[in-house]
């Protein structure tokens, strides 16, 4: 038997229609159009993609997106007074540092200076604190968007058992926080998971992947969840975005591992659409936050 297709494009779809709902709503009784500033410093073409996307995301759902674009060569100091500027501008309510920065710049230092309220990746350390504390003021877009493909797939995670392969600040820790909190907003079933985290430093590896019920890939490397270290029946949610010679691929063997799992993410096709989507979410909220 092959394992279920989770669609993340659909999914997405579904939810950028409801976004766009709400965002009408807003704008038409506060007059205000929910706006998001993306800056790209220098021309990663991954990044350049990334940005594109999420720019033709807010077009979609009603919102403003305006682009800040900067040379590789910019000081540290020039990014930071264009992120005050950002902060200070009230027409602006949700700001987007794309990763990754030019080596030369202290990418954490960036990331602190971007203002809380504004901080829609959920990256800055007050909004990473609120979260580890169960009262979050924004999702983590990647995090929140696997969430969201368990919980809207009728995957309850709730006494299962859910091994995150990959403990990154942007991924794997704040997702295993979401998956073992006791409530979340998308209802109890959504969350209190039994947690285990696991990563390139663990013994016995395939012991504990065999034991997930859920098993998120968010490893960076290329097909490294091979069938044999996953449970027959599993949920698998494959993170992971690598190129490779042949195109893009992500952190599990997906052709193998489909034929024994019980459901199953495509790269892409994914997660991928749902983090651009849960961007627009938060977005959204922050506006409604500034504006109230
Ligand atoms: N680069 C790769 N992933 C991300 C992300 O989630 N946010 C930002 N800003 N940059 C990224």
């Amino acid at each position: 038997m092959s394992a279920v297709l989770l669609d993340g494009k659909q999914l997405a779809k579904e939810i950028q229609a409801e976004i766009a709902e709400r965002v009408a709503g807003f704008k038409q009784q506060s007059g205000v159009t929910p706006c998001l500033a993306a800056v790209l410093v220098g021309s990663d073409p991954a990044s350049e993609v990334y940005v594109r996307n999420k720019q033709r995301a807010c077009e979609r759902v009603g919102m403003e997106s305006r682009l800040f674009r900067l040379e590789s060569q910019i000081t540290e100091d020039a990014l930071l007074d264009l992120v005050s500027q950002l902060n200070r501008n009230a027409e602006v309510h949700g700001i987007l540092v794309q990763l990754p920065l030019p080596s030369a710049i202290r990418t954490q230092r960036v990331l602190d200076a971007v203002h809380p309220s504004k901080d829609v990746d959920a990256f800055h350390p007050e909004n990473v604190g609120l979260l580890s504390q169960g009262r979050p003021r924004f999702l983590p877009c990647t995090p929140h968007g696997v969430m969201q493909i368990l919980h809207r797939s009728g995957i309850r995670a709730s006494g299962q058992h859910a091994v995150v392969v990959g403990r990154s600040e942007i991924v794997g820790k704040p997702l295993a926080m979401l998956l073992m909190q006791k409530s979340s907003a998308l209802g109890p079933d959504a969350a209190n998971a039994t947690v285990t985290v696991c990563h390139s430093r663990s013994r016995n590896l395939k012991e504990i992947t065999r034991a997930a019920d859920i098993l998120i890939a968010a490893i960076g490397q290329p097909r490294f969840i091979t069938a044999e270290m996953v449970k027959p029946g599993a949920a698998v949610i494959d993170v992971g975005v690598n190129r490779v010679a042949e195109g893009l691929v992500g952190d599990v063997d997906f052709e193998a591992v489909r034929a024994i799992a019980g459901h199953i993410t495509p790269v892409p096709g994914g997660v991928g659409p749902l983090t651009v989507t849960m961007l627009l979410e938060n977005t959204l909220q922050a506006a409604r936050q500034q504006v109230a």
